[in-house]
Formats: C-alpha cells, sequence, structure tokens
C-alpha cells in the first residue's frame, strides 16, 4: 500500500491511466471486431434497387452498426462496474472499503470510504453545509484529484477530509470510490498543458494535446462522454453503387415514363374522344330505332285479335 492518502493524485493515477489505456483498447477493439461483421454481410434485394433507395439503405446499415457496437460496448461496461460495485470488492488502494483495527475491541472490521460532495476548497470539514457521498450507497462518489500534503479521516467523520491548502490541484481529474468511475467522470484537461504535465511529471517527450485543433470533443469533455462515442472523431462511409449494380447482375430493365398532360395532348384526346362516340352512336342509334319500332309493331299485331273478337258472333 503507497503512503499516499485517498485524496491524492498520486495514490490512484497509476490505476486511473490503466483503465484509460484499457478503455481505448476495449473500443479499438470493439470497432474492429463490428467493422469486420459489419463487412462480412451480404446485402440481398430481390430487384436491383435505385441509386437513392441503395445509398438510404447503407447510411442505415452504417447507423445502425454504430449505435448497437455503441450500446455494447455501454451496455458491458455498465455491467462490470455494476458486478464489482455489488460484490462489494475491496480496492486495493483503500479507497471504497478498508479494514480498521479496533485496539478497544481488538477486532477488525470494514470501513466504506466517504467523500466530500462539490465544495473542493472549503476549509472547514465541520460545516453543517457538507453533504458527502458514501462508497456504500454508490460508486461513483469523486472528489477534485491534488496532491495534498495530508489527508485524513477522524474516527467520526464520514468522509475523507484534505488538509488544506492542496499543493496543488489537477484540473479536470478527478479521485473516489473506484479508478474506474473517478476516471470516467474526469477530463482530460490537463493533457492539453505543458505546464500541468510539468507539474505531475510527465516526460517533456509527451507533446500536450492540441486545444484548438478541429474536434467535436471539448477541453472540458468527460472520459465517460468520449467513451461513450468510443473515442471516435468521425466515421466516414462510403458506398459503390456501380460495383453494387454490377454484382447484382440484373436480368431485365423495364421502366415507366410518367408525364403531365399539356393542352394540345388535352384537345387531341377529347376530339378523338368526341369523333369516336359519334361513331358508335351512328351504328348504335338505328339498330336501336329499329328494335324498338319492330317491338312496337308485335305489339300493335298482338292487339288486333282482341278487338276482332266481336260479343254478336258476327
Ligand atoms: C454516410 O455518408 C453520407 C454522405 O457521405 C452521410 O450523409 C451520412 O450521414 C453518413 N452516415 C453515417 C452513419 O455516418
Ligand atoms: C451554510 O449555508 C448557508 C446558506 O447557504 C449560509 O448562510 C451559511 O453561512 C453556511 N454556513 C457555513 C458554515 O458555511
Ligand atoms: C452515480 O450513480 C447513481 C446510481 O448508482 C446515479 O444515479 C448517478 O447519476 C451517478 N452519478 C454520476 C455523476 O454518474
Ligand atoms: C495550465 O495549467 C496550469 C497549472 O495547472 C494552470 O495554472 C494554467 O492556468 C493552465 N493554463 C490553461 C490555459 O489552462
Ligand atoms: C493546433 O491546431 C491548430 C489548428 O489545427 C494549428 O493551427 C496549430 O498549429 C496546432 N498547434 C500545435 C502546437 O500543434
Ligand atoms: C465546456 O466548455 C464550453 C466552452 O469552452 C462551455 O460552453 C461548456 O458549458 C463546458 N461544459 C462543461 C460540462 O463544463
Ligand atoms: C466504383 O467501382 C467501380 C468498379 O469497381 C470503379 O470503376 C469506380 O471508380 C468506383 N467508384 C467509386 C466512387 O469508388
Amino acid at each position: 500500500m503507497s503512503g499516499f492518502s485517498p485524496l491524492d493524485f498520486r495514490l490512484m493515477a497509476m490505476s486511473q491511466f490503466q483503465i484509460l489505456t484499457l478503455l481505448c483498447q476495449t473500443a479499438a477493439w470493439t470497432i474492429s471486431n463490428n467493422l469486420n461483421q459489419f463487412l462480412a454481410q451480404q446485402m440481398v434485394t430481390s430487384q436491383a434497387v435505385s441509386r437513392e433507395v441503395f445509398e438510404a439503405q447503407v447510411v442505415a446499415l452504417v447507423e445502425q452498426m454504430q449505435t448497437t457496437t455503441i450500446a455494447n460496448v455501454k451496455y458491458i461496461d455498465q455491467l462490470v462496474s455494476l458486478i464489482i460495485f455489488n460484490s462489494g470488492l475491496m480496492s486495493a488502494l483503500n479507497t471504497n472499503s478498508y479494514f480498521i483495527y479496533s485496539t478497544s475491541s481488538s477486532n477488525y472490521y470494514i470501513t466504506h470510504g466517504g467523500y466530500l460532495v462539490s465544495n473542493y476548497i472549503d476549509t472547514d470539514p465541520y460545516s453543517p453545509n457538507y453533504t458527502y457521498c458514501e462508497c456504500v450507497v454508490t460508486s461513483n462518489c469523486t472528489y477534485q484529484a491534488g496532491y495534498y500534503r495530508y489527508s485524513y479521516r477522524s474516527f467520526y467523520a464520514i468522509a475523507y477530509m484534505p488538509y488544506t491548502p492542496p499543493m496543488f490541484i489537477v484540473p479536470g481529474m478527478l479521485v473516489g470510490c473506484l479508478p474506474h468511475d473517478s476516471m470516467l467522470q474526469s477530463t482530460l484537461e490537463c493533457f492539453y498543458n505543458r505546464s500541468c504535465l510539468d507539474l505531475i511529471g510527465i516526460s517533456q517527450a509527451i507533446t500536450p494535446l492540441n486545444a484548438t485543433a478541429p474536434s467535436q470533443f471539448r477541453v472540458n469533455t468527460t472520459v465517460n462522454t468520449l467513451f461513450e462515442q468510443l473515442f471516435v472523431e468521425t466515421w466516414q462511409n462510403s458506398s459503390n453503387f456501380t460495383r453494387y449494380y454490377n454484382a447484382c447482375h440484373p436480368e431485365a430493365c423495364s421502366y415507366t415514363y410518367t408525364q403531365r398532360g399539356n393542352f394540345l395532348y388535352a384537345m387531341t384526346m377529347l376530339l378523338s374522344l368526341i369523333g369516336g362516340l359519334t361513331t358508335v352512336l351512328g351504328i348504335l342509334v338505328p339498330l336501336l330505332v329499329k328494335f324498338i319500332c319492330g317491338l312496337l309493331i308485335k305489339c300493335r299485331g298482338n292487339a288486333v285479335p282482341t278487338i276482332e273478337n266481336d260479343p254478336a258472333g258476327r
């Protein structure tokens, strides 16, 4: 166990950087894995689709791949944290819980870590305004990391207290119950600043990050946000419709042609309709007239004998 107190950056830094490396590796590994899986997929269509539909489909597929990749990584990370938290594992750094030997009862018992919430600079730890975050309740309690001369926890105090003022604060870095949870809530602010890197003893050979370089991530972006984006600045996708079409090898091609009718077209249609109607009626009407006349004559012919039926018998 190190001689630094639980609030000291020097205690947790090593583990936190290991966690950061692990998060990067996990992101890179997951992306390459999912990309290989994605590229092994085949796009099946019963008919060759148009360029627009093809491109829209590709964009949708890429988007789906991205979201599932991100969701899977987050899910696994949360699962592992939850398992660690609920198993009550004791960090070797003594930050989330530790054994205490009580001389009065000559017995060991477990004490859980606690951290002051948000008021990093306050000098009066006994102020009633302090709120505490306890590692037994949640694993994401944090406190501003720095070089503290000394920090302590009295027998009755709930949280670790810094002996203030600290030698210096490491901007953006947080310490807490577990290196994983505090690293996710930290930002990489210090790594944009040479004088900050000097303060924490990072070699001159390491060039600081460039804060003015175009990036979707700000200086104050948390590691959690970086990780949720899998440390990816931009995703680029490209598709080749020509190659899709050639691979699809359609056997037949047909198209329909739609056009708005114009005035001349409408007039032609109307006239030809009238002409056609005239011809058809010219044939049909005489036939109809003949038929009706025939019907009338037949009716009259039938009526004649009843009239001639004379009751006088002549
Ligand atoms: C893929 O690229 C197209 C154009 O290049 C872009 O409009 C689309 O948003 C990109 N899709 C994804 C998921 O990045
Ligand atoms: C506690 O907070 C109240 C209101 O926010 C303030 O008036 C008071 O001075 C604070 N006490 C201490 C000891 O800081
Ligand atoms: C800490 O964890 C609790 C639940 O365990 C959650 O509600 C809260 O939002 C978390 N806080 C941060 C800063 O992640
Ligand atoms: C760089 O870090 C030093 C030491 O932490 C700090 O005093 C200074 O304000 C920082 N500069 C910028 C531009 O953030
Ligand atoms: C930081 O990025 C900006 C914009 O890309 C560039 O002009 C500048 O030279 C970079 N600075 C360093 C120190 O690399
Ligand atoms: C990060 O910095 C930008 C300005 O550089 C600011 O608008 C934003 O609110 C900050 N975000 C956080 C979470 O502090
Ligand atoms: C698409 O593929 C064809 C055939 O392989 C190739 O000739 C063409 O240059 C490619 N187009 C693009 C934009 O890559």
